[in-house]
């Protein structure tokens, strides 16, 4: 059986100096597009949850929607959008998140947890950890057990990885790509 990190790197689209010079941006729209490596990466990502009667799972605005979505439903659970500001109707939760340059804000649904409900955080990419880490408080600040937060890629060189697991949550990736 092909090697499934490989099998799903290699249906990764790399665009190089996108958004600008330097910078190589890993394209998963040839992944979801790719039915058996859409299937394959979802399967890898809600395999170590299978049993952990998971109730929620969060993905970050706009990627992490699409593969928290296909995660909620074969794990049963429900899905809850974390999303840029301005964006949710109902009343919110903010926190101010910080990117490579500048920072921004998110929000999630007051009501979109309970206390104690069991979460995963779901996103296609962690870099610098910035956003993924905006999402932890979100999701504690509402009670939440953060269970673990997943993504298909991981630049580890940018650090997000280390940044999560000192907030002591741990991470699980697919793929890892050396660079931005
Ligand atoms: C990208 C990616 C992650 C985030 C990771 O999103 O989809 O959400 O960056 O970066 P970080 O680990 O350094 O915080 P982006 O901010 O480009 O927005 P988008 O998903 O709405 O396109
Ligand atoms: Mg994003």
């Amino acid at each position: 059986m092909a090697d499934i990190p490989q099998t799903l790197a290699a249906s990764i689209r790399a665009i190089h100096d996108y958004p600008k010079p330097g910078i190589i941006f890993r394209d998963i729209t040839t992944l979801l597009g790719d039915a058996a490596a859409f299937r394959s990466a979802v399967d890898e990502l809600v395999r170590p949850y299978a049993d952990l009667a998971i109730d929620q799972i969060a993905g970050i605005e706009a990627r992490g929607f699409i593969l928290g979505g296909a995660m909620a439903h074969q794990l049963s659970a429900g899905f809850v959008p974390i999303r840029k500001k301005g964006k949710l109707p109902h009343t919110t939760v903010r926190v101010a998140y910080s990117l490579e340059y500048g920072v921004d804000e998110m929000e999630m649904h007051v009501d979109a947890v309970k206390p104690g409900d069991k979460v995963i955080l779901c996103d296609d990419l962690i870099a610098t950890g910035g956003t993924a880490e905006g999402a932890v408080k979100l999701l504690r600040q509402l009670g939440a057990e953060v269970v673990s937060a997943c993504f298909v890629i991981d630049l580890p060189e940018l650090g997000g990885r280390k940044k999560l697991e000192a907030l002591g949550v741990e991470v699980r990736t697919l793929v890892s790509f050396d660079g931005h």
